[in-house]
């Protein structure tokens, strides 16, 4: 398999200055002022393969975003190689950002009061995309996402995620072969979530593109990622198969349910932690071998309206792994 990204040590230190509150304090924090320096990307080091798709996880805070910005070149890294299809991202060469795409959910870059069309004809000039490939991609991104009809309205007419659905087909109009997409699917509802996460999965397939995945949903990275990576303050600490991840550090699902009767929470307590009991909602978290019958429990004794099984979020996995790998946390 051919190797597309490379990073070698990579480390991004952010210099910040302390502010001391009030006034004088103001006062002299501008004449001495305390320096203080933010590791937010300390050493990692990891490879990526044509066609992958890979999450890269990590709690709030972790590095996460820094890393993606070294990546695609936005900014310079203090320490280590990167290579990313035989570029060094930050020079921002023509050829590098004619493949590479770095797409921010938080993030917009359309421009709020034209429709996407004419933001779309401005990125076809700057990446100099031919007529017939613009067109082409175009209407095919647009088909994909269902956004055709929504090309010649303002941008602050769309929801937010259609909106969403305009920023991707924005940073795909040059086809580029290397996603950086971070936290494309936040903010959004289950139903918008799902269809970004199809496209995605979608454009993967259909273009052999390589793709580095930051989410803090589940979801997405179940239904994406075979392979995860785990950043935590700046560090790497797993490299490797999601399932394997999972089945080692989670236990547990998440059981939740609607009640029809008022049932006491000491009652929840022997069937599983609960996690949550704000009536009628109940979450608990149950062991994973123990589901099936716990559920069998639950439905024999209390009237139940609603109830769904689910992963626990990546939040509970990464606590999980630092908990019983006894590191720092
Ligand atoms: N411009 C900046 N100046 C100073 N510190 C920064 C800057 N940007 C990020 N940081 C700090 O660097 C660390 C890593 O931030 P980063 O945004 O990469 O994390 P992240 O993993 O993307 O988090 P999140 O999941 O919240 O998006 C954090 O401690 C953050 O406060
Ligand atoms: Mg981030």
């Amino acid at each position: 398999m051919k190797r597309v990204v490379k990073v070698e040590n990579l480390k991004k230190y952010y210099v910040t200055y302390k502010k001391e509150a009030g006034f004088f304090g103001a006062i002299k924090s501008f004449f001495k002022r305390e320096k203080k320096i933010v590791k937010a990307v300390d050493g990692i080091s990891f490879e990526l393969f044509e066609g992958e798709l890979v999450g890269f996880i990590g709690q709030n805070g972790a590095g996460k975003t820094t890393t993606l910005k070294c990546l695609s070149g936005v900014l310079y890294p203090d320490e280590g190689k990167i290579d990313v299809l035989g570029f060094f991202p930050f020079e921002r060469k023509k050829e590098f950002l004619k493949k590479i795409a770095f797409v921010m959910g938080r993030r917009g870059t359309l421009y709020w009061d034209l429709p996407a069309i004419d933001s779309y004809l401005l990125y076809k000039e700057i990446y100099e995309i031919g007529e017939d490939k613009f067109e082409r991609t175009l209407k095919e991104l647009s088909e994909m996402l269902d956004f055709d009809k929504l090309l010649n309205q303002p941008l602050r007419n769309l929801s937010l995620g259609e909106r969403m659905k305009a920023e991707l087909i924005a940073s795909l109009l040059h086809r580029p072969k290397v996603l950086f997409l971070d936290e494309p699917t936040i903010g959004l509802d289950v139903v918008m979530q799902k269809v970004l996460r199809d496209f995605i999965k979608e454009y993967n397939r259909r273009y052999k593109a390589t793709i580095l995945l930051t989410s803090h949903y589940m979801e997405d990275v179940e239904v994406l990622c075979k392979r995860v990576i785990v950043i935590h303050k700046g560090k790497l600490y797993y490299d490797g198969d999601l399932q394997t991840l999972k089945k080692k550090y989670v236990r547990a699902k998440r059981v939740e349910m609607v009640l029809k009767e008022r049932v006491e929470r000491e009652k929840f307590e022997k069937i599983g932690k609960v996690k949550e009991y704000s009536l009628p909602r109940v979450v608990l978290e149950i062991e994973r071998e123990k589901v099936p019958d716990k559920i069998k429990e639950v439905l024999s004794r209390f009237r139940i309206a609603d109830l769904s099984v689910s992963e626990p979020d990546i939040a509970d996995i990464v606590r999980n792994f630092f908990l019983e790998s006894n590191e720092s946390f």
